[in-house]
């Protein structure tokens, strides 16, 4: 879809509705064997510690956000963001900054204060976002996805304002 500077866009929750839209945006997003399949965004909609968030535009969902919670100890819980994209085409507009804060704002529903996840070493664009947003470097990883480096990134809640 072409992106209108007319057509707004909107952020929800997704619905299991969404299923098709979000498997086009992924296979837009991430190449190859990298991307979710049918079946993993079917299971992930369904899972009772997960929540997604979609950007709708125009009728097109644009983007999307994946939160897993995992609880930590008896009072604790922790967050992994599994996935985060926006289509190509939608890009560069400040929609995945958006999408991210609603993150935030869902891992303080959810009583999280660790919000972790994987990113590959050479995904300039995530990791300066990531990094604006308070994440910090946690660890490298030197085989993530196959030979490729990775990084785990962390954000404390308690340093975000
Ligand atoms: C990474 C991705 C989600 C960014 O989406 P986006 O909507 O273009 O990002 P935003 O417009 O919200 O940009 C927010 C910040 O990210 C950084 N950023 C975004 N694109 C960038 C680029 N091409 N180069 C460097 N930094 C970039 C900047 O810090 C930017 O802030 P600024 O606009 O104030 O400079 C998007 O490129 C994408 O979906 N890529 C494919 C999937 C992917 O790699 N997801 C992350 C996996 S962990």
């Amino acid at each position: 879809m072409t992106p209108s500077s007319a057509a707004p866009v909107h952020l929800r929750r997704a619905r299991p509705g969404d299923l098709a839209g979000l498997c086009r945006l992924e296979r837009l997003c991430f190449p190859g064997q990298e991307a979710f399949s049918r079946r993993q965004y079917r299971a992930l909609l369904a899972s009772p510690t997960c929540s997604i968030w979609v950007l709708r535009a125009g009728g097109e969902l644009v983007g999307s956000a994946v939160l897993l919670r995992r609880r930590r100890g008896r009072a604790r819980m922790s967050g992994r963001l599994y996935s985060l994209s926006v289509a190509p085409a939608w890009q560069g507009r400040g929609l995945a900054r958006r999408l991210l804060r609603q993150v935030v704002v869902g891992c303080r529903r959810a009583r999280i204060d660790r919000l972790r996840l994987e990113v590959r070493r050479e995904n300039a664009a995530a990791i300066a976002l990531y990094l604006d947003e308070g994440f910090v470097v946690e660890a490298r990883l030197e085989h993530y996805y196959g030979r490729r480096p990775g990084l785990r990134m962390r954000l404390d809640m308690a340093t975000v304002g």
